[in-house]
């Protein structure tokens, strides 16, 4: 994958950001989602490269824009696997809430897993703590050896997680442990990156999410030199036939690896802020100008470059003033 797409990634999350942002706090998350959803897609036209959704906005019949396999770029190569979430967090958005991400990976193709719309168990940690966790362990055994890892006490380190009553044991157990927990109503992919950025306190993210935010972490996380572990987590039978067919995993049993979820060495990640965040400011507006924050890293190389853009709308292309001035 040529290093200049990198930019070209950054345009794609900046559009779907500027078109959810004036979505922000209005209480309509569909609404934001298919402005971003309409951005991204018109932006990737314009992008060289010859990419098939694996991580989308759902199966055709649900989605008409981003769904998985669907073709998008306007090129004939590079061949590429591409995860999408157009607003991660829609809730965010729609209450004005913090943290809500534009986000798109890359790779080549056949190196993103497919994992449809369902849930997946996961555990993540940064750079410090890669190799001292084990999904298969339990909260406190992975709170002992990621403080082994950083030289710490069980009692320095903050794990993140989602506020849903399926953590409650978790939740239990961490706090009998001695570590703290930051939780979050919403945005398990800005979680994930958190374990790998020290300034944001966090040392793991343990719990049940989404599988697509699953391999979107997971990217981010191998530019990073993270880790995450992750085992899909269908709800009953059907689903879990329904993911077997679909998807390129050979057993829903299995314990994916950040190599699992996305192979090779080759993957680009790029993110923009929506709302503001602890991640990334989300989209700034100051008179005719739009401002937008993002983050793109290549695991390549290990670059992680942040870009801060000025927009001018009204200058720009028609695909994309008529997609992000809708509202
Ligand atoms: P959406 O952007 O699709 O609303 O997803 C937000 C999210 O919080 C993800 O970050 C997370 O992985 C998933 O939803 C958790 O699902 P649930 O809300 O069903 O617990």
């Amino acid at each position: 994958m040529e290093r200049e797409l990198a930019l070209e990634f950054v345009r794609v999350t900046e559009a779907a950001a500027l078109a959810a942002a004036p979505w922000m706090g209005k209480g309509d998350k569909e609404a934001a989602d298919q402005a971003a959803v309409d951005a991204m897609r018109a932006t990737f036209e314009t992008v060289n490269i010859k990419g098939t959704v694996v991580i989308g906005e759902g199966e055709k019949d649900e989605a008409p824009m981003l769904y998985i396999g669907e073709e998008i770029g306007g090129d004939e190569s590079p061949e590429l696997d591409i995860a999408v979430d157009p607003v991660e967090g829609t809730t965010l958005v729609a209450k004005g809430l913090p943290n809500s991400l534009a986000v798109v990976a890359a790779a080549k193709k056949g190196n993103l897993l497919n994992a449809p719309d369902m849930y997946m168990k996961k555990i993540a940690v940064g750079p410090e703590a890669k190799g001292a966790i084990d999904i298969e362990a339990t909260p406190t055994e992975n709170l002992k050896a990621i403080a082994k890892a950083k030289g710490q006490e069980v009692s320095d380190l903050t794990v993140i997680l989602l506020d849903r009553p399926r953590h409650e044991e978790i939740i239990k157990e961490v706090r009998e442990a001695g570590a703290r927990i930051k939780m979050i109503s919403d945005g398990d992919v800005a979680g994930g990156i958190a374990t790998a950025l020290p300034h944001t306190g966090v040392d793991m993210l343990i719990g049940i999410g989404g599988a697509p935010e699953g391999v979107l972490a997971a990217a981010a996380l191998k530019c990073l030199g993270g880790e995450m572990q992750a085992q899909l987590h269908p709800r009953n039978e059907t689903e879990a036939q329904r993911t077997l067919d679909m998807s390129n995993i050979e057993s829903i049993e299995k314990i994916l690896t950040t190599d699992d979820l996305v192979k090779g060495d080759n993957v680009m990640f790029s993110v923009t802020g929506i709302t503001n965040g602890e991640l990334l400011r989300g989209v700034q507006y100051n008179g005719q100008k739009s401002e937008t924050h993002s983050i793109v890293m290549r695991s390549k190389t290990g670059t992680i470059r942040t870009v801060k853009a000025e927009h001018k709308i009204k200058q720009k292309p028609s695909y994309f003033k008529d997609e992000v001035i809708k509202f």
